[in-house]
């Protein structure tokens, strides 16, 4: 079934697997490299330089002097703006390419990076593009002869740490925002899926964004990463990835104070009432679910249906899932590709395998498909009771819970009680119910008759443990810039 027969989009020689440092393609200090692979065939796709604390500590200089005295302080906020248009064009320009690349690297299906991941990454690009030159102060009333205003300024040197399982457009995320606040960048792709981040890099420097703003440092969490978030010059530290090392990272930027922003794990309620159109609800939670091979923060991993429809809605769920197609993400009819790696295959099988322990039933997959690359079969667990791991841990797989409630209040106090609260899904055709529940979520994103509609302007992000701070929209711009208060004696 996973038989993989993949094409190469390039050869091997032509990937970008330097470090850019100042401007510059490199090697680390120390000369290591590490093997990025293909997780469809398991195959390394090339080896990669890997950065560590002497790296970091080149980039975050590079980094710290064009942000206190190269051209990037000085340029206009207008230019700052007209360099990011630039990126978004070039990156428009090579969607193909960087389509392919991603699904090379990370193994989603190459129709989701060309016509999901990467539009989103252009229209990310060109929305904080155009808020470069409108972040502006305020004029202030305050008492006495006094002029006052306040100024927003960029927050300085900023680290960048992301994962996996969105490469590019988490890229875009971080720095279409800290860009156009005027910030530098030292950015830290995932181990897993370095070679998108790179060549988005390249063409940063072809749009011509000055030595020093943009550096990419690849390697691993404990040898770069932390480091990183160390370094005595870097003043603020935007994370995306799990729980745990988010709160590692806000223990460790402690010591020097860093700003810190992290974008963490879920276990997000979908919530389907027994008015709601079937139809939408079934593709509103296999989406929600399973896009991404289940690997999404946001997945509707608590999949709540009320009682009068929950056998129905079991029943065209396990349909549903057991109809979509698992192979080479390269194929135009796949649905679903490998997960990203073996710890993550070993981590996903082991809460199916603790799921029929458990007594949930097991309605659809359960089980690994091929015998080469991370391929599992989309599965779904019915009759799931609130304390079971699979109802409680992120999962991170193609692993649907399905679980029933009968009463409004029970499905809200059930849907609340979780460490987690990135987002929320409601179905109903009773919109004064769906509202009434999106105030009562404790989510940052609450979909109604919908699910994982994102846009660069709504800002999404974590209640609980789920984080702290809003990425996208004009939120995220708070992240990257402080406001300075300015006054002046008018005698
Ligand atoms: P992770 O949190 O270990 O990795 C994310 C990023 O953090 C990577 O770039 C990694 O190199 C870096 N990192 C790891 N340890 C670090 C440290 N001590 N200091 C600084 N940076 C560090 O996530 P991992 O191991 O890839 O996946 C584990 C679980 O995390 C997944 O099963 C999933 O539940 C969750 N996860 C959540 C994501 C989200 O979008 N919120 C994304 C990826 C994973
Ligand atoms: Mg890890």
């Amino acid at each position: 079934m996973a038989t993989v027969t993949q094409p190469r989009p390039r050869t091997a020689a032509s990937y970008q697997t330097k470090m850019l440092i100042d401007g510059q393609f490199r090697d680390g200090v120390e000369g290591r490299t590490f093997a990025t692979v293909n997780p469809s065939t398991e195959e390394v796709i090339a080896q990669v330089s890997e950065g560590t604390a002497a790296d970091i500590d080149l980039a975050v200089k590079a980094a710290r002097k064009a942000f206190d005295s190269g051209p990037w302080s000085k340029m206009d906020a207008r230019d700052r703006g007209r360099l990011l248009y630039k990126l978004a064009d070039l990156i428009e320009a090579n969607i193909d390419d960087l389509a392919a690349l991603e699904t090379l690297d990370n193994g989603k299906p190459l129709k989701e990076a060309r016509h999901g991941d990467l539009p989103l990454v252009i229209d990310c690009l060109r929305y904080y593009a155009g808020w470069a030159d409108k972040l502006t102060g305020d004029t202030i009333p305050v008492r006495g002869d006094y002029f006052c205003y306040s100024r927003r300024e960029p927050v300085g040197v900023v680290g960048q740490i992301i994962p996996w399982n969105f490469p590019m457009l988490m890229v875009a995320w971080k720095w279409g925002p800290a860009l156009a606040a005027g910030c530098t960048i030292v950015m830290k792709p995932a181990e897993q899926t370095p070679l998108t981040a790179l060549r988005l890099g390249e063409l940063a420097m072809e749009a011509g964004f000055p030595a020093g703003v943009i550096n990419l440092v690849p390697g691993f969490g404990p040898s770069a990463g932390a480091p990183l978030v160390d370094h005595e010059g870097v003043d603020k530290i935007a994370f995306t990835g799990s729980t745990e090392v988010g709160k590692t990272i806000m223990r460790n930027a402690a010591r020097t104070l860093k700003r810190v922003t992290l974008e963490l794990g879920g276990k997000s309620p979908n919530i389907v009432f027994a008015d709601a159109d079937l139809d939408a609800a079934v593709d509103g939670a296999m989406l929600g679910l399973f896009l991404n091979q289940g690997q999404a923060c946001c997945a509707g991993s608590r999949l709540l249906v009320q009682d009068k429809v929950y056998d129905a809605m079991v029943e065209r769920l396990a349909d549903a899932a057991s109809k979509r197609k698992v192979g080479d993400p390269f194929a135009p009819d796949t649905d679903q590709g490998p997960q990203i790696d073996d710890d993550q295959f070993r981590k996903i099988m082991g809460y199916i395998e603790k799921g029929k322990e458990q007594g949930a039933q097991c309605v659809a997959g359960g089980g690994r498909v091929g015998d080469k690359g991370f391929f599992i079969q989309p599965t779904v667990f019915a009759d799931v009771q609130d304390h079971m791991d699979i109802a409680v841990d992120e999962i991170f797989g193609p692993v649907m819970q399905v679980l029933k409630f009968t009463e409004v209040e029970e499905v809200v106090k059930r849907a609340n009680t979780t460490d987690y609260g990135l987002a929320a899904g409601v179905w109903s055709r009773d919109i004064g119910k769906a509202h009434d529940l999106a105030a009562r979520l404790r989510a940052g994103t609450v979909w109604i008759n919908c699910y994982d509609v994102f846009d660069a302007a709504a800002p999404f992000g974590g209640f609980k443990s789920s984080g702290i701070g809003r990425e996208l929209g004009h939120q995220a711009l708070e992240n990257y810039t402080e406001h300075k208060t300015v006054t002046v004696s008018l005698k």
